[in-house]
């Protein structure tokens, strides 16, 4: 049977145990949560839904034991965000719960592939890697499929197509640097290479809007829940039928256009084993820029939110570019300290990758 542990019970954990029972992704699942109530009552309701869904079974506590032989961990886990504050806020603490998390799945699930949820998703995805003991390629994170699906939706609204009809990936980090490859999108049949510069505009116009949606939702009801539940139950679907599909999430990249060494979304194929493959990207020179620059962000931003130490060892962004130099080209960036203006950043102090 097909086993699925979800860690958290929170708003993303229980409509992530929602949508899997909902699609029928499979039928043994198991919560947990730190807060016993929060896991059992959960579980409790999720199971009052058995009349109207295929039969299922479901066990839910605090206990690490109930991951034992889960095909697929998806954790949730997180401390509270307030909704004024930067994913990347989360991050110090929430690198402290993955890595108690990951050890403790490992003992009962070491087969499992692990995909995750838990902000600032791509740098928490890199610490979960590099904690553990499972192949890189069995961890990734959630990443930008629910950029993705955003966009896609309001493209499909936009011109009155369905969203099957959408092909744009977002890339890079699941946060403000995110940006589309535009140059491989197609609106049903139309490359959108081939559309007119205002049609284009138009395009990039939709995308900057559908970035500030998760912002929009969380300063009105504090979290979101309903799409990542979603994306989330998809991709574990992907991992339990091996189907090879396609989606953009946070893998960790170790060559790729040029980028070492950083959890980042680019597209991949999903399969049994998690990441299948990393799919090549032919991008302009703009995407290609978009592309280092969202690596960038992802590595100064989370250095930074957990604290630095400083040490010669620096990242490299680029292969065969000199690490010194990269880091000069990063403390100079205008948009790297308008990213990082929330953080105690000191351009004067080299940063140690610390994730
Ligand atoms: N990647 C995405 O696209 C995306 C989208 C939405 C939310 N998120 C993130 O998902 C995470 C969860 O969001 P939420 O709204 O469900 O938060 P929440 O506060 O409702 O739930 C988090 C749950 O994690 C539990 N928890 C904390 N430490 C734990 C541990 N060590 N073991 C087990 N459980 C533990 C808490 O008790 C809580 O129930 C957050 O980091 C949020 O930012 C990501």
């Amino acid at each position: 049977m097909r086993k699925v542990s979800v860690i958290g019970a929170g708003h993303v954990g229980s409509t992530v145990a929602y949508a899997l029972l909902l699609r029928n992704v499979c039928a043994d699942l198991s919560l947990v949560d730190l807060d016993v109530k929060k896991a059992e009552g959960n579980g409790l309701d999720l199971e009052h839904c058995q009349q109207f869904l295929p039969p299922f079974k479901l066990t839910s506590g605090s206990s690490y034991s109930l991951c034992k032989n889960a095909s697929v961990v998806v954790i949730t886990a997180s401390t509270q965000q307030p909704w004024k504050t930067s994913r990347y806020d989360l991050l110090e603490q929430n690198s402290t719960i993955i890595k108690e998390i990951m050890q403790k799945i490992y003992k009962y699930a070491p087969n499992a592939v692990v995909v995750i949820t838990t902000n600032p998703v791509d740098a928490i995805t890199q610490v979960a890697i590099n904690c553990s003991k499972y192949p890189e390629t069995k961890i990734f994170g959630t990443g930008t499929a629910l950029d993705t699906a955003r966009l896609n939706q309001r493209l499909a609204r936009h011109y009155n197509i369905s969203t099957q009809d959408v092909h744009a990936h977002v890339l890079g980090e699941h946060g403000d640097s995110s940006f589309v490859a535009w140059s491989g999108a197609r609106i049903g049949k139309t490359a959108v290479g081939s559309m007119s510069k205002t049609e284009q505009d138009l395009l990039q116009e939709l995308f900057i809007q559908t970035q500030n949606t998760g912002k929009t939702i969380i300063s009105q009801i504090g979290h979101t829940s309903f799409a990542i539940g979603i994306v989330t139950a998809e991709l574990v679907r992907a991992v339990l039928n091996d189907s090879n599909e396609i989606f953009p999430v946070s893998t960790m990249v170790r060559d790729y256009c040029g980028i070492r060494d950083v959890s980042m979304s680019i597209p991949c194929m999903i399969g049994k084993n998690g990441i299948a493959k990393q799919l090549p990207l032919s991008l302009t020179k703009v995407e290609q820029t978009s592309l280092a620059r969202s690596a960038e962000t992802i590595r100064a931003c989370g250095s930074h939110a957990v604290g630095l130490r400083t040490t010669d060892e620096v990242p490299s962004v680029t292969s065969g570019t000199d690490p010194k130099r990269a880091l000069c080209r990063l403390k100079m960036r205008p948009w790297m300290m308008s990213d990082l203006r929330a953080t105690k950043y000191n351009p004067q102090k080299p940063m140690r990758m610390l994730f």
